[in-house]
């Protein structure tokens, strides 16, 4: 048995939704195979046109992970050796070791309570040697990108949108994944628009990077097999672009849903004097899709046990920030934001198929655990 068939509230839901929609999947598998469909075929095609006319961008590529997404980026954008790129520690490894496969030094700035960077401390890390910022939209809510924008406009540095996290996240309707130079997005399955193993993909409104990331991505080649450079394997799946297909038909529903449990979660746990929520869900202005829902408690390790005690599966990311792990030689940085963030984050079960009893279970566990708040 996995660990998640353990709990009375698991913290994904990739079974249910399965079971909800295996017929269509099913029947994607089966145009895929039948007619031997594998690589860079209608299905890929198909979804990158659905992606950019979601977000309004004119290009995306679908490649095979959200982590080549992001390495694929810098390689177009030619950052390499001798340049600074500025990102946060509060993220997954992958942004980081992007920067540092493609040659260029990561520098790490601190986030502000919203998990995002902190505006106010980008400025000062700026150097001579700065090429580029990597703004990442933590668990579905975006980065301030006006300010973000402005600070590389004002230092000629370029964009690249980590929006692994935020699919469909925008503000007043400026989608995550637009306004960068060149964009990442995954579609792992724990992600809230995802396939069914790795995938990812890359936006832009360049047409000169949209075709070198088109190379990059299929061995240096042209659409018509000539070969020009040389490049990678990070294709997006076939088979992967034919089940995104279908969950795309849901997205919609499954943001609305996920918006739902995030608002009823604020509702249930807003008067507990230890606990810090996220911006419960507004209708204009930043729109968050609660890829995660984090909270934060200074008691942390004995909340997240009496949840499992419950039978709640939570996540904590991350308890070691990327900066502390002494194996990526990153301890020369110094951020006290991200430090607390790890020692007291912890992520509520947060999907769309998690039905109103089992939020309200989870509400009334956290009550029960700070004496009925
Ligand atoms: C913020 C962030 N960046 C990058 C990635 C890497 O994406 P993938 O797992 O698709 O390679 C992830 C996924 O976990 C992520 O959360």
């Amino acid at each position: 048995m996995r660990e998640h068939d353990l709990f009375r509230v698991p913290y994904v839901g990739l079974k249910q939704e399965f079971a909800q929609r295996k017929q269509e999947l099913a029947s994607a598998f089966n145009n895929v195979t039948v007619n031997a469909s594998y690589i860079l075929r209608e299905e890929v095609g198909l979804f990158e046109r659905s992606i950019a006319e979601m977000l309004g961008v004119k290009h995306v590529i679908g490649v095979n992970s959200g982590t080549d997404a992001l390495f694929l980026a810098l390689k177009a954008l030619n950052i390499g050796q001798g340049d600074e790129v500025i990102t946060v520690a509060h993220t997954f490894v992958a942004t980081i070791a992007a920067i540092v496969h493609c040659g260029a030094k990561p520098v790490l700035i601190d986030i502000a309570d919203d998990f995002n960077l902190a505006v106010a401390t980008l400025e000062q890390s700026i150097t001579a040697s700065t090429k580029a910022i990597i703004p990442v939209h933590m668990n579905g809510r975006c980065c301030e990108m006006d300010a973000v924008l402005a600070i590389a406009d004002k230092h000629d540095l370029l964009v690249v949108e980590d929006a692994a996290q935020s699919m469909g996240a925008h503000i007043n309707g400026a989608y995550a994944g637009t306004f960068g130079s060149i964009n990442a997005f995954s579609l792992h399955p724990m992600k809230n628009l995802h396939c069914y193993g790795d995938g990812g993909v890359i936006t832009t409104n360049d047409d000169r990077l949209a075709e070198q990331v088109r190379l990059l991505r299929n061995h240096g080649q042209t659409p018509n097999k000539e070969l020009v450079a040389f490049g990678f394997n990070s294709r997006l799946d076939n088979l992967q672009a034919a089940f995104l297909n279908v969950n795309m038909k849901y997205f919609d529903g499954d943001i609305k849903r996920r918006r739902q449990i995030a608002l009823r979660y604020d509702f249930g746990l807003k008067n507990c004097a230890g606990l810090k929520l996220p911006n419960p869900p507004q209708e204009t202005g930043y729109f968050d899709v609660f890829s995660s829902y984090p909270i934060r408690c200074a008691e942390r390790d004995r909340l997240l046990n009496h949840l499992q005690q419950k039978g709640i599966e939570c996540f904590v990311h991350w308890e070691t920030p990327l900066h502390r792990n002494e194996h990526l030689k990153l301890g020369h940085f110094s951020l006290p934001v991200t430090e607390q963030v790890a020692r007291e984050v912890l992520s509520l079960p947060m999907h769309p198929f998690l039905e109103d009893e089992q939020c309200d279970y989870v509400i009334g566990a956290v009550k029960e655990f700070f004496n009925g708040c």
